[in-house]
């Protein structure tokens, strides 16, 4: 149960420039609340058990502190074992699916992909939905290895990827394209095939084509309909905590498909981290240790997949009933049927940047951080208008978010008193 800073009534901007890149507190009183894209925000409950596991009653539960334990011992093994059976529980994942533990973030998969799929068939195609900036990274990454093609290129005419703000209603896949690709939530653009929005293509329309879907942005967020998926992969850094690892979650018999071709990287090779427990290589100890708390609290809390989706739906319900209703702030993406429950990206004044700058000066003010991220995807150069974000991953509650609008509606009534 969050306390959070009681609102100020009075805000002076500073005179000088506020970029609000910062995520420090600015109030060490109250608790911070942090919206950032990723690395995101972890619960309460689960720093608590990390103390106790470093610090305090736990210290020796496992032998030493999880920051110390070898990837070799039986504790880390039985560790590792619950969380994937907690992750396939939860997520309900049929049996005839591998996870594996990877390393080298969302990136390293999007090398991996073409580099095994080509163990497949050495002249494999690879269809890539590009529908924003992650996908269009995973896009060219793949040609560096096989033919592939972005199949919405004339759906954005003219457009960057960073300007993306819809999805097509229909989705065609050529007949040469072996698999298809695409991120399930464009963590930037803010734009997501959702179940009941506009949804990924099914068996019906894949047919033999494989599909490999980027779930970093939203995986433990909805429920997924494993029958369509024949690779899955997702970046532990947004709702499975710290940055490093990485899950991939593959068919058993795409794995035997894969021909013994040993110039794949031992790092990027999905047969070896099968044929390995995911052990070839020490793995990220401590992220797999930190997600076996995460799963229990989410477990306890939530409950059910369906409840997580229930209550992402419920968050994003609040913010854009805000954004839509309101003179100042704008989302990005208008279109419900697409636009993310997870990552919503909005305008302060119509651009104007002096307002933004005080808007985020005020937020930090009430402890509000990580609206504001310094990407690599250049809106200046651009000439386009920035927009803030706002993520609302497993770790910002209903109640985080209800306060997140008071902030926006006070500063409104404040500045423009
Ligand atoms: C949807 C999506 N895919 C891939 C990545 C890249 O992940 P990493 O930085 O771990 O390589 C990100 C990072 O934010 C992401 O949001």
């Amino acid at each position: 149960m969050n306390i959070y800073k009681p609102l100020n009534s009075i805000f002076k901007p500073s005179v000088s420039y506020f970029s609000g890149y910062s995520i420090m507190h600015y109030d060490k009183e109250f608790p911070l609340l942090n919206v950032s894209p990723g690395p995101a925000s972890i619960s309460e409950n689960i720093f608590k058990k990390l103390y106790d596991d470093i610090y305090s009653k736990n210290k020796y539960s496992y032998g030493n502190t999880p920051l110390e334990m070898s990837h070799r011992s039986p504790e880390y093994l039985e560790i590792l074992n619950n969380v994937n059976l907690k992750i396939k529980n939860f997520m309900e994942i049929p049996n005839q699916f591998k996870i594996l533990w990877t390393q080298g973030g969302g990136h390293g998969q999007f090398s991996a992909i073409p580099l095994n799929m080509k163990r497949i068939n050495k002249n494999i195609k690879g269809g890539y939905l590009v529908s924003g900036t992650w996908s269009s990274r995973a896009f060219i990454e793949s040609k560096k290895f096989i033919n592939s093609e972005n199949l919405l290129q004339n759906f954005y005419k003219n457009l960057t990827s960073i300007e993306y703000d819809r999805l097509p209603a229909q989705i065609s896949i050529p007949s040469d394209i072996d698999y298809l690709y695409l991120c399930s939530n464009e963590t930037v653009n803010g734009i997501e095939f959702k179940k009941n929005g506009i949804e990924y293509p099914g068996r019906n329309v894949l047919g033999k084509t494989k599909l490999i879907v980027d779930m970093s942005s939203d995986f433990l967020m909805k429920k997924v309909d494993w029958s369509n998926i024949d690779v899955a992969f997702a970046c532990t850094s947004k709702n499975m905590g710290v940055a490093g690892a990485n899950i991939v979650i593959i068919r058993e018999d795409l794995i035997d498909s894969l021909s013994d071709n040993h110039s794949t990287p031992c790092t990027l090779d999905w047969k070896l981290y099968a044929e390995t427990n995911s052990l070839y290589n020490t793995p990220a100890v401590f992220n797999i240790y930190l997600l076996n708390h995460i799963m229990d609290d989410y477990i306890n809390t939530m409950k059910t997949i369906e409840n997580v989706n229930d209550i992402s739906k419920e968050k994003a319900n609040i913010l854009y009933e805000f954004l839509d209703n309101n003179q100042i702030f704008k989302p990005v993406v208008k279109d419900k049927e697409c636009r993310s429950n997870i990552n919503i990206p909005f305008i302060v004044g119509d651009g104007n940047e002096k307002m933004m700058e005080d808007f985020l000066e005020y937020c930090s003010k009430e402890n509000l951080v990580g609206l504001r991220t310094q990407t690599p995807f250049s809106y200046k150069k651009l000439n386009l208008k920035e927009p803030l974000r706002i993520s609302l991953y497993n770790g910002i509650s209903v109640a985080d978010v209800k306060h997140i609008v008071a902030i926006m509606k006070n500063f409104t009534l404040i500045y423009f008193k």
